[in-house]
């Protein structure tokens, strides 16, 4: 068996079912194939970020429907001096997750000389971008970024290391609305160890109009279904993946009431199989691929949540409508 590189030049078909990369230290092929192992296929949404997913994901923020990033920088930008006022001068400032770096701006702006700003990041290419453009438009800020998952703990203990106790952790963007309950307590206690004594400010989307909601995540332009097929494309261009990605599935967002969360799912327009690393998988028509989750809030549903990661609600700002909230935490 031939060893190849992941990142070397796309494969032919051919040449894919001959070798293999080694599934040792690949965490996005051995995600992929326990995903694709369940009665109900899987892929975390975490792998939606490489290069292309990261465009993608800032078309997202500027589509009509897409009311999140509009909804939630207005809300930063209308009560910007307010929330100043609740953190200290000199603060060290932590983003995990932080995308192109553009909300971040608006509170490095308005705050009392920040100190540092340290971005904790899985898409080497939005790092690179955010890290470049905030160095460069505030040259005396001290901006360190470090490129990893923020559910991995090596990676929270090497910021706090190299981080005060008393720091703001920016958590914007509604992104723990990705997170399960379980999985989004950890996250939570990982914002937590990461500001010591210090605050979380936190963004989260609110429950809304189902056709609001649906709207968001099913775009007449189809950037949604384009960022969600990237995953797949993302398959075959690293881990030697055989998808026919346009034939053979479409884009798909739900709303399940129960869990009150949009779901993303890849939907198989037929029967077929496909093959990653050349293990086989098959589809019956209509399957799906969960992959991913946007969990909507009520102030009650996320308080409960804080409270069960330690954590209080010190202040809140709301959207017009209710439509999404701004949380001060802190334990
Ligand atoms: C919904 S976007 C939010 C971006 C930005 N914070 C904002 O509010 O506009 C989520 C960002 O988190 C990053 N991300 C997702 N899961 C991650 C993980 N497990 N660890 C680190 N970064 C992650 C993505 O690459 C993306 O840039």
């Amino acid at each position: 068996m031939n060893m190849v590189d992941p990142q070397l030049a796309p494969l032919s078909n051919d040449i894919k079912n001959d070798v293999k990369i080694d599934i040792k230290d690949n965490q996005f092929l051995k995600d992929v194939l326990q995903g694709l192992s369940q009665t109900n296929k899987t892929l975390p949404c975490k792998y939606f970020y490489d290069e292309k997913g990261s465009q993608l994901f800032e078309q997202i923020c500027e589509l009509d429907e897409y009311y999140v990033t509009d909804t939630e920088i207005k809300l930063l930008q209308n009560n910007m001096s307010d929330i100043a006022k609740f953190i200290q001068p000199n603060c060290n400032i932590i983003e995990p997750g932080s995308g192109a770096g553009i909300k971040i701006q608006l509170l490095l702006s308005a705050l009392d000389q920040p100190k540092s700003f340290t971005a904790l990041e899985i898409s080497p290419s939005a790092l690179k971008y955010s890290v470049a453009t905030i160095k460069k438009k505030y040259p005396a800020l001290e901006v360190n970024g470090l490129l990893g998952d923020f559910t991995d703990q090596e990676n929270i203990n090497k910021i706090k290391g190299s981080q005060g106790n008393n720091n703001l952790v920016f958590f914007p963007g509604s992104t723990i609305g990705n997170f399960e309950v379980d999985q989004a307590i950890t996250v939570l206690k990982n914002l937590s160890s990461l500001a010591g004594d210090g605050q979380i400010l936190i963004g989260v989307d609110l429950i809304k109009p189902l056709n609001t909601m649906l709207e968001a995540y099913n775009d007449k332009k189809g950037i949604t279904a384009a960022f969600n097929k990237n995953l797949l494309h993302r398959i075959n261009s690293e881990l030697n993946g055989q998808i026919e990605v346009e034939q053979n599935f479409k884009h798909q967002s739900i709303f399940n009431a129960e869990k009150s969360r949009i779901e993303m799912h890849l939907i198989s327009k037929q029967d077929h199989s496909i093959k990653v690393n050349g293990v086989d998988f098959h589809f019956k028509e209509g399957e799906s691929v969960h992959t991913e989750n946007s969990h909507k809030y009520s102030t009650t549903s996320f308080e409960r949540l804080a409270n069960l990661a330690g954590l209080k609600i010190k202040q809140s700002w709301y959207a017009p409508n209710k439509a999404f909230v701004l949380f001060l935490l802190e334990k």
